[in-house]
């Protein structure tokens, strides 16, 4: 077995200029001309999906579409097909108005890296070369763009899906379960999505940082420690509707200002507790005409910490925020939880390999790389439930993301395939039981 990746540069320059063309050609699947939006059980998702398992087959892997709408691709060694299975991957869905990174390029890169490390012999045939095999997943959902409730796919495959989640709906009022009937789906049998632990090795996910860490430190690569702790809530206040001319101040009680004031809370708690980071990215009054004082008013609150307990405290302070704003202004206010994440830590193997992969590139900074505390929600998270789990950062250049100027390079994409082919030989170097 090897333990360097045996791969000369020009061919590492290759595959990151292939994954840059497929960025592109994967941001052309979107459901609004002009701008990236796929989200999940839509027709964009299956048309990725198709590409997906084309581009799986192209480096000799068998590609199929899970039980949840996760695109799967494996490469079994020799010895046969019931190999413990190391997972590389990341998602193909994303936020409205979106990058073509995020996620994608995590897909893409491992994808090029089982190009890389693959056995073919002189019939074509290809195999994992490693003592375990490789699987590519693609995440249908992490965003949590269409049903609100992030990290479908993953908690599918992590086995810690919910069956409360089948009443969720969209904003034209489609359930889950309906979108998954529509999709070609079975809901009866999303559990068969579900790994085992005694199947898998762990789980390897590359991604673009979405912050500014590594641009500062003009890095492109980092170690990724832990990810954030997060929970999102969907917040509806209650005042009273009325003619926005007739009615004096006295008598109203303005939903929207309420919400607008608890928005301005949301800051100011976050800010003070340092830790935690807080945002208000939805807000909704209604019945919203121009000439009616807002009898009601909708809007999110997403909260997420290195540690659980602080984003709780939070939450809690929060609470005692709103029952005063609300009390003055004579409105109710109830929340409903969409989304609760306990942070997750990288296990110290895969932190280990990681920081190895790095280390074997020409990366600026690879001999003593960052090790980042990740403050965006990661489909590693929900494998985090069944496996081992660590994740290689690119630089993000800017910090931007989420916004259709999203960037990485080619170069950092290429010495970001080379880490995480340089890991995956250093986990398959490991002592196994
Ligand atoms: C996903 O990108 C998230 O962190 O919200
Ligand atoms: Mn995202
Ligand atoms: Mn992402």
């Amino acid at each position: 077995m090897r333990n360097r990746l045996e791969v000369p540069p020009d061919r590492i320059a290759a595959a990151a200029r292939r994954v840059m063309g497929r960025c592109d050609e994967l941001a052309r699947v979107t459901a609004a001309p002009g701008r990236i939006e796929r989200v999940y059980l839509s027709p964009e998702h299956a048309r990725v999906n198709r590409l997906a398992a084309e581009w799986m087959r192209e480096v000799g892997m068998s590609a199929r579409q899970d039980a949840a709408g996760n695109e799967l691709g494996r490469l079994d060694p020799p010895a046969g097909s019931d190999a413990p299975a190391l997972l590389l991957g990341s998602h193909l869905d994303t936020v409205p108005d979106a990058g073509r990174y995020d996620g994608i390029v995590g897909v893409l890169m491992a994808i090029e890296v089982v190009r890389m490390l693959r056995s073919v012999d002189d019939h074509g045939v290809s195999t994992s070369p490693l003592p375990f095999a490789l699987e590519v997943i693609a995440f249908a959902d992490e965003e949590g763009t269409r049903f609100g409730t992030a990290l479908l796919g993953s908690s599918a495959a992590a086995g810690t899906w919910d069956d409360d989640w089948w009443s969720l709906t969209d904003a034209d009022g489609v359930s889950l379960r309906h979108a998954f009937l529509e999709f070609g789906l079975d809901p009866g049998r999303v559990g068969e999505a579900a790994r085992h632990p005694e199947q898998l090795i762990g789980y390897l996910e590359a991604h673009i940082e979405q912050g500014p860490e590594l641009h500062r430190r003009g890095e492109a690569l980092a170690v990724v420690s832990s990810i954030a702790s997060a929970r999102r809530f969907q917040v509806v206040v209650e005042g009273e509707a009325r003619h926005a001319g007739g009615t004096p101040y006295a008598m109203r009680h303005d939903a929207l200002l309420g919400a607008s004031e608890a928005a301005l809370a949301v800051e100011r708690v976050c800010r003070a507790e340092h830790q935690i980071i807080g945002t208000v990215g939805q807000l909704q009054a209604y019945p919203g005409a121009v000439n009616i004082v807002p009898g009601e008013a909708r809007f999110s609150v997403d909260l997420r910490g290195e540690f659980d307990g602080y984003r709780d405290h939070v939450w809690d302070t929060l609470g005692r925020e709103l029952d005063a704003i609300m009390g003055r202004r004579g409105l109710r206010w109830h929340a409903r939880e969409i989304h609760n994440a306990p942070a997750v830590l990288c296990a110290p193997l895969m932190r280990d390999v990681v920081r190895a992969g790095i280390a074997a590139t020409d990366a600026p900074g690879r001999r003593d790389p960052a090790t980042i505390f990740s403050r965006a929600g990661h489909d590693a998270m929900a494998l985090g439930a069944v496996t081992d789990v660590g994740m290689l950062f690119l630089r993000n250049p800017d910090g931007i993301s989420h916004h259709p100027d999203e960037a990485v390079s080619a170069a950092d994409v290429a010495a970001g395939i080379q880490a995480l082919a340089e890991s995956v030989l250093h986990l398959a170097a490991e002592p196994r039981p």
